[in-house]
Formats: C-alpha cells, sequence, structure tokens
C-alpha cells in the first residue's frame, strides 16, 4: 500500500516504508542531520534532524518512519529555534579554524548563522598513523565512528571513555598509530565534523574524476581516481558499489607506490642492437612490435607467440591484452606478470577475473575456512569475512599466525607458523588409530585456541 506523506506542504507518495528523513530527501527537502548516514543504521545521537509533526510534536526524522497521512514541517520556528540551540551548544566547543573547513558541522553552522568559539587542543590531536589525522577537538560525540568500525569493519578501535561531559571517543590504544587499524578510512568516511580526516585527501585538489577497477589483488574493487593535471592523486571506492569508501589500504593508498616509482619507464624502449635501451616513439616500438609477431606468427603460427602483462597496471590494461591476445593474434598464450603479488592471492577464485562471483556471493557461506595471512593479500576480502562471522552469520576457522589481524573474529583458530600452514592442513586429516595399535602418533603440534562450539546466534 502506498503511502501519502506532505512534507512542508509538498505531497510525496512513496511504494515503501521509509523514514521521514529520507522522505523528505526524495522530495527535495533538505533536513540538517550529523549523526545520520544513510549506511548505518539510525542512532539519534544529535538531535539534529528534528522535526514538527502534526499530532505528535518535535521528533527526530532519521530514526522515524513515515506514516499514511502524515503532515511534516521541517522549518518552523521552533524547529529552528532548537536547532540553534544544539548548533550552539556545539559551537562552543568546536574550534573556529574547523568552521572555515568543509565538513558537514561547519556548513550547518554556516547555514543558521552559528559561530564556532571553540580551540584547537594539541592534546587531542594525533598525526602519527600515515594515513589519517585525528582532531578529537573536533569531535561532537556522533559515535559513527565507533559504530562503523565496530559494526561493519569488525574492530573495536574506537571506544567511549568517561561519561556526561567528560564523554570523549578514542582509540583503544590512546594512537590509531599504534592501534589495530587496518587504514579502511570508513571513520574518515562518517566523521560529520573533520576530527579523523585522510591526510592525502586533505592535501589533494583533484580537478577531474575518473572510474576504474583495482588491480591490486583479483577482488577488482571498483574505484575512483581523482587527477590534477591529468595526474592522478587520490584514490576511493565506488561509494555506489562499496558501502564505506573502500575498505582496502592496497587499493586506497599503495597505488602512489605504483604509479611513481622512479625507476617507471615514462615512455618505450628499444633495444637496439646491442643490450642497452633507448626511448623511442610510440609509433617506432609499435612497429618493432607488430612486425615481430607478424614474422612469428607467420612462421610458427599463433602459438608460437604469447603476451605476459606487467601487473602493474590498471585493469583495463589487461582486458585490452586479452583483447589483443585472443581476438587479434588468436593465441590463448596471455599472462600477467605476478611477480608483485605472491602466487597464492591470484588464487582467490571470487570476484575476480577467475570468477564472474561477487563478494556478495558469499553471504550465504556457512563457514570459511582461511589459510594465512588473508588480511595482508584481501583486506577487503578479510574484512567481508570478519564481518560475517562477528555478525554471526558463519562461522570462521583460521589457520594462520597467533597474532595474525582476523584472530578476534575466529571461532577457531589454529595457531600455527605460516610456513607449516601445510603440516597443519595434514594434521586436519589426522585420525587416532585403534586402541589395539602398537603405536601411538603423536597428535599434531598447532592447538585448537578456541573449541568449535555451534553457530552463534543472530543467523
Ligand atoms: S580506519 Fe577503519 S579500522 Fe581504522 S579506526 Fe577507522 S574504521 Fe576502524
Ligand atoms: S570522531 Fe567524528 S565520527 Fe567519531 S564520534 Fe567524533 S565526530 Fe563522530
Ligand atoms: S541525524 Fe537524526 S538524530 Fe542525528
Amino acid at each position: 500500500m502506498p503511502f501519502r506523506v506532505r512534507i512542508d506542504g509538498k505531497e510525496v507518495i512513496l511504494e515503501k516504508r521509509t523514514t521521514i528523513l529520507n522522505a523528505a530527501r526524495r522530495a527535495g527537502v533538505d533536513i540538517p542531520s550529523l549523526c545520520y548516514d544513510e549506511r548505518l543504521q539510525p542512532y539519534g545521537s544529535c538531535r539534529l534532524c528534528m522535526v514538527e509533526v502534526k499530532g505528535k510534536g518535535l521528533i527526530t526524522s532519521c530514526s522515524t518512519f513515515v506514516e499514511d497521512g502524515m503532515e511534516v514541517n521541517t522549518e518552523t520556528p521552533e524547529v529552528v529555534k532548537h536547532r540553534r540551540t544544539i548548533l550552539e551548544l556545539l559551537a562552543d566547543r568546536y574550534p573556529a579554524e574547523a568552521a572555515k573547513l568543509d565538513t558537514r558541522l561547519s556548513q550547518l553552522l554556516r547555514r543558521y548563522g552559528v559561530e564556532a568559539k571553540g580551540a584547537e587542543d594539541p592534546r587531542l590531536m594525533d598525526e602519527r598513523h600515515p594515513w589519517i589525522s585525528v582532531d578529537l577537538s573536533r569531535c561532537v560525540l556522533c559515535y559513527n565512528c565507533v559504530r562503523v568500525c565496530e559494526g561493519y569493519i569488525g574492530r573495536l578501535i574506537w571506544r567511549t571513555l568517561y561519561r556526561g561531559q567528560q564523554t570523549i571517543v578514542m582509540p583503544e590504544t590512546g594512537s590509531l598509530a599504534t592501534s589495530s587499524c587496518i587504514s579502511c578510512r570508513a571513520c574518515v568516511d562518517v566523521c560529520p565534523s573533520g576530527a579523523i580526516v585522510d591526510k592525502v585527501m586533505a592535501s589533494a585538489r583533484p580537478t577531474s574524476w575518473g572510474e576504474t577497477a583495482c588491480s591490486m589483488c583479483s577482488l577488482s574493487c571498483p574505484l575512483r581516481v581523482g587527477f590534477e593535471d591529468s595526474r592522478p592523486v587520490y584514490v576511493e571506492g565506488r561509494r555506489d558499489l562499496l558501502p564505506f569508501a573502500a575498505e582496502c589500504l592496497r587499493g586506497k593508498y599503495h597505488w602512489e607506490d605504483l604509479v611513481y616509482v622512479p625507476e617507471r619507464p615514462e615512455g618505450p624502449r628499444l633495444r637496439r642492437g646491442g643490450r642497452s635501451w633507448s626511448r623511442a616513439s610510440l609509433d617506432e616500438a609499435l612497429g618493432v612490435i607488430a612486425e615481430g609477431l607478424r614474422k612469428a606468427t607467420g612462421e610458427g603460427g599463433p602459438g608460437s607467440v604469447g603476451v605476459i602483462v606487467s601487473s602493474r597496471l590498471p585493469a583495463e590494461a589487461y582486458y585490452l591484452s586479452q583483447l589483443l591476445a585472443r581476438a587479434a593474434l588468436r593465441t590463448n598464450n596471455v599472462d600477467v606478470a605476478s611477480s608483485l603479488l605472491p602466487s597464492f592471492s591470484e588464487l582467490a577464485p571470487i570476484g575476480g577475473p577467475l570468477s564472474t562471483l561477487p563478494l556478495s556471493s558469499l553471504d550465504d557461506v556457512d563457514s570459511f575456512l582461511v589459510i594465512g595471512p588473508l588480511e595482508d593479500y584481501h583486506p577487503a576480502l578479510a574484512s567481508f569475512i570478519r564481518r560475517q562471522s562477528l555478525q554471526g552469520r558463519s562461522r570462521l576457522i583460521l589457520i594462520s599466525s597467533e597474532d595474525d589481524k582476523l584472530a578476534n573474529a575466529a571461532d577457531i583458530h589454529m595457531a600455527v607458523d605460516v610456513r607449516r600452514a601445510p603440516d597443519a592442513l595434514r594434521a586436519l586429516r589426522w585420525r587416532p588409530p585403534r586402541r589395539d595399535s602398537w603405536t601411538w602418533p603423536r597428535p599434531p603440534s598447532c592447538c585448537l585456541t578456541r573449541p568449535p562450539g555451534p553457530l552463534r546466534s543472530g543467523r
């Protein structure tokens, strides 16, 4: 049954039940919000999204569902007075310097003409993390960082300390740099006050954007690339396809190591006679390649040539290389020089070129068996598995080192030296011999740190 709602005099017809805030957005009415993020469950901590509903008074629009026939007013004098009071309370502590930036809070302060009066407190600033700056004097206690890190990423980095006026959020160890943060940047993405900031983005000024697929692992996450003067300066996950920008350190930050390495040739080079390389034009290099391929295929057929592609290229280059090999040269001899990645990461069968399965196809998996430090090679897949396990949707059996970053999410952790993972796999097949046997082999040296239990509730 469709819902008919009137928001600021505009009639909105909704096919599905949704919150007042979302209904208003659909009607083009902008209700201010600070703690609301459509990717998280509504929490209702900031109270800035208050609206007046006929017959009900002031209520938070981010956490209240519409009802058929509801009449909502979003900017009555009482609503505006309420919002200004909240903003003035926040502005008392919010640093004036931060109010000049383009944060969600500073935009609201400008919109309602409220002046920030606080000052930055060096004791609350932390620049030790390589990618993320923290300035908790800007924090407005919306708890988005706590909720996204715990509920979505499966880490418990952000903690709430003290009570009442003294309440503060802090990383578990006092500093992100010494915490078990995996640099996924999800907390940066949801912080509305600029208290947690991406250092790279803070200095980058992209003037145009493009889209690509990450080639750092076989998941091929969809990415947006920001360019300044045609040079890539910033990378983030596509928000329409990845809920929190991106979850992977490699895709977001390590592209610089690939693009801006000094050894990278900036144009084609040829060996003319001797062993040394000399610069060549693209046309000249292509001419030499075409000539060589024509000669080789003429003499030995398509199977006598092959294409080996650098592993330091964008995903589009791999697609074009396949086309060149299979469609133009008529050979299946095409491969990637994978010296960049350990060979077993190439085997990951989900989401990558070896499979058409997206990550979401793992939603219904009962149990994952992870061998080795998955977090180091497939951070996005590791985050997915951690979340599934912590939310009780799947069981996680981990065979890896004692300090593996997935250990806190594992139901069973077989702590072994990763170099001995094959022994651990053999041990899984170990069965005690019959009681009347002469010899009694030693049990495997690896240990079960947590006993296998039933699948947790919440499934
Ligand atoms: S970057 Fe990711 S892992 Fe680190 S604190 Fe933020 S949400 Fe948690
Ligand atoms: S640091 Fe940012 S996201 Fe976390 S509670 Fe403070 S304002 Fe909210
Ligand atoms: S946005 Fe609704 S309470 Fe914060």
